[in-house]
C-alpha cells in the first residue's frame, strides 16, 4: 500500500527520494510523487499516475532542486489513481506539502468545514485536507513552529496516517508523525532520513529509531531528530533497531524476478531460523516470554492471521492439536473483527502470524483479544513491526526481505516458526518428552536439502505451466494439511496469473464443484503418500473420467499417480508428513509463476494487490 519517504541534508533530496520510491514499489502502488523544498524557500513538485519509472522520466525534465523534500507511492483508496490525487497534496497557499500513508476517517467532516472557512481543494483524496489544516495551524496557535502546527492537524484527524510534511517557511526542516501506520527516521553524516519502512534507509543506514504513535519528529538538515511525544514532552531514548539484513538483501541479484528470488530462498531462511533453536532442554523460544508453567496452563489457542498467513494457520493448527493436543482456532482477522460472539477461556493465548507485522486487520484483531485478557504472541518477518511490538512475544522468521507481492518464503519459514512452538508447547506440557522434540527438531533439520531437490525440478513446473495455456478457470484439490497446499496453490495461481482457481478439499468435490469440470478443464491435485492418498485417488479418478487434465504433486515412486495423470511434480520422501506442505508448495509457486510468466504478467507486481495491507 502506500509508501512514503523523506530527507533533509546536504545532498539534492530527488535522487533518493526516487531510489527510496523504487525500493518500496513492492507494496503495491499506482501512482508517485516526489515534492522538494530548495534553501530559498521554493516548493518543486512532480507527480504522476503509474509506475516510478514514469516519475523518474518527469523528474529528469523537471529537475526539482531542494534538499529536504518528501515522497510517496499511493494505493487509491479515496478518488481514482490519477495525477491528480497522487501525492505529495499542497495548501491552498501552495507553501505546504504532504505525503500520506492511511486513512482519514473524518475527511469529509473535515473538508466541508474547511470548504465554508474558505479553502479549495483541488483532488478527491482524503489526504488534501491535512495540509490545510496545518495551513489553518500555521496562520494561527502554531504560528512559526511547523512541528506544532502539524501536532495540531494531527489532533484533529481520525483514522490511520504515516506523514512526511515540508513548508516553503521552513526549508531544512522535515516533519513527520504517525498514528497506526508505520514511520521510522535515521540519523546520517548526510542528513536525516524518514521512510514508512525500513527497506529504503537500508541503504544509508543499519540503525533506524521508532516513532510511536502521536509521536512528532522534526528532521533537520543536519542530520539530528527531535521527537516529542503527544504531550509534547521530548522523547529522550525512542526504541530503536538495527537492520538485521544487508542492502543487497533487497536487490535482485541475478534473477529475473523477486518472486523467483524469494522461492530459491527457502532453504537457507529454513536453515536460519532454525540454527541454535535446539538446546538442553528443548526448543529455545526465550522470546515467548512465558513461563513453562504459563505455557503448560494454555487451553485453548486462537490463530488470526489474512491471507498466505492464514494459511500458515491452518497447518499450525494440525502441528499443535497432533503435537501439544492443545485445542486451536484458526480465525480470518477480518471475520474475526467483526465476530462479537467470539470465546475465549482463562488461558487462551493468541497467536498473529503476519510476515509484514503491519496488516492492518491482524493488528485490530490482536489488540481485541488482548482487550479479552488473552497474551498475544507474534511470528513475523520484520522485525520491529506493529505487530512484534504490540504482542507480549515475538518470533522473527529471519527470512530476510519479502519484495514480491505474492508471499513464498515467508509461508514455509512461518510454518516451521509455528512447528517450534509446537513442540515448546507439547514439551511444556508434557504432551511429549524431550528425545520426541529432539527427533521432531532433527527431522526439520532436513527440511532445506529437501526444499532444495523440490527446487532442483522446477522444469517439471515448467512444463507442467502449459497445460493452463488458455484457460481460464482451474480447481486444486487436497486432503488435511495438503488441503491447505492446495489453498495456497490456488491463491498463488490467481494473485500472480490472474487466472480463476477454485480451492476444495478434495472430499468436497463432489458436493459442487465437479460441475465445473468438462474436457481439458485443468486440476492440481496435492496427493503425497499419507493415509489419505487413495482416498484423494479417487478424486483424482472422478476428475479424469469427466475429462479433467490432472496435476499432481506426488511422492517419488507413487507409479499409480504416475500412470493416471497427465503431469506429475515429484516430491522426495518426507521423514514426517507435516514437512510435506513446506515442500509440496514449492512446487506450487514455481506453477504459480510459470503461468503468470507465459501470460507476460509481472510476477512481482500484480495488479490491485499490495504486500502491506495497512488498510482495514
Ligand atoms: C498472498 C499474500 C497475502 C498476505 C496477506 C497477509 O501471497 O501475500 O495474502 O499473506 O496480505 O499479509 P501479512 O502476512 O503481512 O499479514
Amino acid at each position: 500500500m502506500c509508501g512514503v519517504v523523506g530527507y533533509t541534508g546536504i545532498n539534492q533530496a530527488a535522487p533518493w527520494l526516487l531510489d527510496g520510491l523504487q525500493t518500496l514499489e513492492y507494496r503495491g502502488y499506482d501512482s508517485a510523487g516526489i515534492q522538494v523544498v530548495s534553501p530559498s524557500g521554493n516548493l518543486h513538485g512532480v507527480k504522476c499516475a503509474g509506475r516510478v519509472a514514469t516519475l523518474r522520466e518527469r523528474a529528469a525534465s523537471a529537475n526539482p532542486v531542494g534538499t529536504c523534500g518528501i515522497g510517496h507511492t499511493r494505493w487509491a483508496t479515496h478518488g481514482a489513481p490519477t495525477d491528480r490525487n497522487a501525492h505529495p497534496h499542497l495548501d491552498g497557499t501552495g507553501r505546504i506539502a504532504v505525503v500520506h500513508n492511511g486513512i482519514i476517517e473524518n475527511f469529509q467532516e473535515l473538508r466541508r468545514e474547511l470548504m465554508a472557512a474558505g479553502h479549495t481543494f483541488a483532488s478527491d483524496t482524503d489526504t488534501e485536507v491535512i495540509p490545510h489544516l496545518i495551513q489553518e495551524a500555521l496562520d494561527g496557535p502554531a504560528k512559526g513552529d511547523l512541528a506544532l502546527a502539524v501536532r495540531n492537524a494531527a489532533d484533529r484527524l481520525e483514522g490511520s496516517w504515516a506523514l512526511g510534511v515540508i513548508c516553503a517557511d521552513f526549508p531544512g526542516t522535515l516533519v513527520c508523525t504517525r498514528n497506526g501506520s508505520p514511520l521510522v527516521v535515521a540519523t546520517t553524516e548526510d542528513g536525516a532520513y524518514a521512510a514508512s519502512d525500513v527497506m529504503p534507509l537500508a541503504s544509508v543506514t543499519s540503525h533506524v529509531l521508532q516513532l510511536n504513535d502521536y509521536d512528532v519528529a522534526t528532521l533537520r538538515a543536519d542530520g539530528s531528530i527531535e521527537i516529542r511525544d503527544r504531550n509534547w514532552r521530548p522523547v529522550e531514548s525512542p526504541s530503536s533497531f538495527d537492520i538485521d539484513w544487508d542492502a543487497s538483501a533487497a536487490k535482485m541479484g541475478g534473477y529475473s524476478d523477486f518472486m523467483a528470488k524469494e522461492i530459491g530462498e527457502q532453504p537457507e531462511a529454513i536453515e536460519r531460523l532454525l540454527a541454535g533453536r535446539l538446546g538442553e532442554h528443548g526448543i529455545e523460544l526465550d522470546e515467548l516470554s512465558l513461563s513453562r508453567e504459563e505455557l503448560a496452563a494454555i487451553d485453548k489457542i486462537v490463530i488470526i492471521a489474512c491471507g498466505t498467513s492464514y494459511h500458515v494457520g491452518l497447518v499450525a493448527k494440525t502441528a499443535i492439536e497432533r503435537w501439544a493436543k492443545v485445542p486451536v482456532d484458526v480465525e480470518y482477522a477480518s471475520e474475526f473483527n467483526y465476530n462479537e460472539d467470539y470465546l475465549v477461556t482463562d488461558h487462551t493465548m493468541c497467536l498473529v502470524i503476519t510476515q509484514s507485522g503491519e496488516t492492518a486487520d491482524t493488528l485490530s484483531a490482536a489488540r481485541r483479544m488482548r482487550g479479552m485478557g488473552c497474551n498475544v504472541f507474534a511470528i513475523t518477518n520484520v522485525l520491529g513491526s506493529t505487530a512484534a511490538r504490540e504482542a507480549d512475544g515475538a518470533l522473527y522468521i529471519q527470512a530476510g526481505p519479502e519484495i514480491a507481492v505474492a508471499s513464498t518464503k515467508a509461508y514455509t519459514a512461518q510454518m516451521v516458526a509455528s512447528y517450534l512452538l509446537a513442540l515448546r508447547l507439547a514439551l511444556a506440557n508434557g504432551k511429549m518428552t524431550l528425545a520426541e522434540v529432539q527427533k521432531h527438531f532433527h527431522e526439520f533439520e532436513q527440511l532445506p536439502d529437501l526444499m532444495r531437490e523440490v527446487l532442483s525440478r522446477r522444469w517439471q513446473d515448467k512444463q507442467a505451466a502449459a497445460r493452463f495455456r488458455d484457460k481460464t478457470s482451474s480447481l486444486f484439490l487436497g486432503r488435511n494439511v495438503s488441503a491447505t497446499t492446495a489453498y495456497e496453490g490456488a491463491l498463488k495461481l490467481k494473485e500472480i496469473s490472474y487466472l480463476h482457481a477454485e480451492a476444495y478439499p478434495s472430499g468436497e468435490m463432489k458436493h459442487g464443484p465437479i460441475s465445473l469440470i468438462e474436457s481439458g478443464f485443468p486440476v492440481v491435485a496435492v496427493v503425497p503418500a499419507d493415509h489419505v492418498h487413495d482416498k484423494t485417488v479417487s478424486n483424482i479418478q472422478e476428475c479424469l473420467a469427466r475429462g479433467a487434465v490432472v496435476v499432481a504433486v506426488a511422492t517419488d515412486g507413487d507409479e499409480k499417480v504416475a500412470k493416471m495423470c497427465q503431469e506429475v511434480l515429484w516430491i522426495p520422501q518426507c521423514p514426517d508428513q507435516l514437512l510435506v506442505p513446506a515442500i509440496s508448495v514449492i512446487h506450487l509457486q514455481m506453477l504459480a509463476r510459470y503461468v503468470a510468466r507465459d501470460r507476460g504478467y509481472d510476477v512481482d507486481k500484480p495488479r490491485n494487490l499490495a504486500k502491506s495491507v495497512t488498510v482495514e
